[in-house]
């Protein structure tokens, strides 16, 4: 058996344990496999398919908020928390701050490609809308210094793509629109105050930001994911990933 396929077995063996079905959707799995290929799915045991929660996650609350999404749902966001406590340090509004804490939700808790996009999407309909604009383009603006700031090209960029790497034409647009638009500075102070690499010693709180997320983040009545918001069924995917439909 091949390492991937061994681990399907492995997962096979463990959602046999569960009492639904659940099959994965294709982009969870593109790449290791050919999508075009139909998705692996266990026989037909009689068992009902998985449409709520799934027993191998932690249970979130009915009415869930942006930080039961941190507690539940999200990676180890410790570049999140640190990023945010580094742009208080530095004096920015409260509302960059807010910026730097939420950047790259969409890496700790659902899609890492294009996820300057995703976040904003995620954000929009809960967030000025200054922040959600600046959080969209902070990942084009990450491949380009201003000097003006004292931001240099990240040298973990070098690293991780090459020194030759460069960026796609939709992501130069990007910036060149980015840069000349009245909210440029926004998306700016994300890069500046993003931690390329954090320190494991410093510990950094959640509960450090509960006033400028009280201030800043307009949490749903209904949790998030039942707000009928444009973003809802992103938060709800999230909530519950292994749904049939
Ligand atoms: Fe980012
Ligand atoms: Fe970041």
């Amino acid at each position: 058996m091949t390492t991937l396929q061994r681990a399907e077995a492995a997962e096979h063996a463990l959602s046999q344990e569960l009492d639904r079905v659940v099959v994965k959707s294709v982009i969870f799995t593109s790449g290791e496999r050919d999508p075009r290929q139909p998705v692996p799915r266990p026989p037909d045991d009689g068992r009902l398919y998985m449409m709520g929660h799934d027993a191998r996650l932690p249970k979130m609350p009915d009415k869930p908020t942006l930080f039961d999404f941190f507690r539940y749902r999200f990676g180890p966001s410790m570049h999140l928390l640190q990023s945010a406590r580094l742009a208080m340090k530095n004096g920015v509004s409260e509302k960059i701050v807010l910026a730097c804490l939420l950047h790259d939700i969409a890496i700790a808790g659902f899609i890492r490609s294009d996820h300057g996009y995703w976040s904003a999407q995620l954000l929009e309909p809960y967030v000025d809308e200054e922040v959600a604009w600046g959080i969209r383009y902070h990942q084009a603006l990450r491949f380009f210094p201003d000097e003006s700031v004292g931001y240099r090209y990240p040298e973990l960029y070098v690293k991780l793509f090459g020194a030759d790497y460069v960026p796609e034409p939709h992501i130069q647009e990007a910036h060149r629109y980015a840069r000349n638009h009245k909210w440029y500075m926004t998306s700016r102070l994300i890069t500046v105050n993003d931690l390329y690499s954090f320190d494991p010693s410093v510990q950094v709180e959640l509960e450090e930001f509960t006033d400028v997320v009280g201030r800043h983040f307009r949490q749903p009545k209904e949790g998030l994911g039942f707000d009928q918001s444009p973003s809802a069924h992103m938060w709800r995917t999230i909530n519950w990933p292994t749904r049939y439909l």
